[in-house]
């Protein structure tokens, strides 16, 4: 049951497209990349006002509208990129982590061109998508820390060298991006909340200030719940009182305990582990605070930073080809029974 394994797969030379297919949450996602790093074409279709109005995903929805999609969007990824499905050398996909039924509509796609067009599949982590995003704008010193920062994951990763994964740290609870679109319901804005709440923290004159969950000194894990509840309970105690929640002030305090705790972390992580390049990746670091506050302290540092374009920072399909290519590049193809994994280790993908 092989697109084409392992064993009788030649070896990549000269120029070759990768097609890659992004579905594990509310993108569907299709990119055209040639050579692991030029980016052809990266269609992405949001589901965001269907979700809207739910105040989240709803995974059921989330999977009939990558139905809906999918075909539309490959056609126009290809349109857009110039090339037909015969220039396809091999096709990736998100396999997980991700929801479940989600996940599935790219993974049957993918198997059905890899299948038809007699070309190598390659089953790809989502987390390492967004880590290589980096790799589609800038070269990657090693050892490198990632500082993983999306709705569904935060995570310090230390790459030794390329394609190997080591999480230090991640949260014990909310992701951040999760935490940011819990506290942006709680100051009325729409889902996803993390965009208005960075912009409100950015022209806030006022700042409250809120605790930062440090957790043990030697831990690069995080905790955003606690947080995410001193928002919640700041408010109800205005209200308590008969005065408004001053939200620009708590969306400030909110947005500096978070990045007060991420890059510090990272930084130290950078320290300890004597990285070359600090890589900022995930939805979040199209955050502009987070940027901005990254960029001045790697400054500081001497340490390279690359942060990707917002369009690469979150879900796309172009940031799948950029990690598959890592798979491509060894020969490490996948099998056709390969199985969308909604919790897929980032460590056990590496190549
Ligand atoms: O990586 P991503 O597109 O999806 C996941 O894989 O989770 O991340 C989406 C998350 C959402 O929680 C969204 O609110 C957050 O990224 N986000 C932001 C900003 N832009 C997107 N959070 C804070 N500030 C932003 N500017
Ligand atoms: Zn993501």
């Amino acid at each position: 049951m092989n697109a084409r394994n392992d064993d009788s797969a030649a070896s990549p030379k000269g120029d070759y497209v990768l097609l890659a297919i992004e579905t594990s949450c509310d993108e569907t996602s299709v990119a055209v990349v040639r050579n692991g790093r030029e980016v052809l074409s990266n269609i992405i279709s949001s589901q965001i006002d269907t979700h809207k109005q739910f105040g989240g995903v709803v995974p059921e929805i989330a999977s009939r509208k990558h139905v809906e999609s999918i075909t539309i969007i490959l056609e126009e990824a290809l349109r857009e990129a110039g090339v037909s499905l015969s220039d396809i050398d091999a096709v990736a996909v998100t396999q997980g982590p991700g929801l479940i039924g989600a996940l599935l509509v790219g993974v049957v796609a993918a198997k059905s061109l890899a299948l038809a067009l007699d070309v190598p599949l390659i089953g790809t982590h989502h987390i390492a998508g967004h880590i290589y995003a980096n790799h589609l704008v800038g070269d990657i010193l090693y050892p490198s820390i990632a500082l993983v920062v999306s709705g569904g994951h935060t995570e310090i990763v230390l790459l030794e060298e390329e394609g190997k994964f080591r999480i230090i740290g991640r949260t014990r609870d909310d992701a951040v991006g999760e935490a940011y679109d819990k506290v942006a319901r709680a100051l009325q804005f729409p889902y996803p909340g993390g965009p208005y709440v960075d912009k409100l923290a950015q022209e806030a004159m006022e700042e409250v200030v809120l605790p930062r969950s440090w957790l043990e000194p030697d831990s690069y894990d995080f905790s955003f719940s606690g947080l995410k509840s001193a928002v919640l309970s700041e408010i109800n105690r205005s209200r308590m009182k008969g005065e408004s929640p001053d939200f620009s002030a708590l969306a400030r305090g909110f947005q500096q305990s978070v990045i007060d705790v991420v890059t510090g972390k990272a930084i130290k992580a950078a320290k300890e582990f004597g990285a070359r390049q600090m890589l900022l990746c995930g939805g979040v670091a199209a955050n502009r605070g987070l940027r901005e506050r990254l960029n001045s302290l790697c400054e500081e540092e001497g340490l390279p930073l690359i942060i990707p374009p917002n369009k690469l920072c979150t879900d796309n399909a172009a940031m799948i080809a950029a990690a598959a290519d890592l798979k491509w590049r060894r020969g490490q193809f996948s099998t056709l029974d390969l199985k969308a994994e909604p919790i897929l280790s980032l460590e056990d993908w590496s190549v």
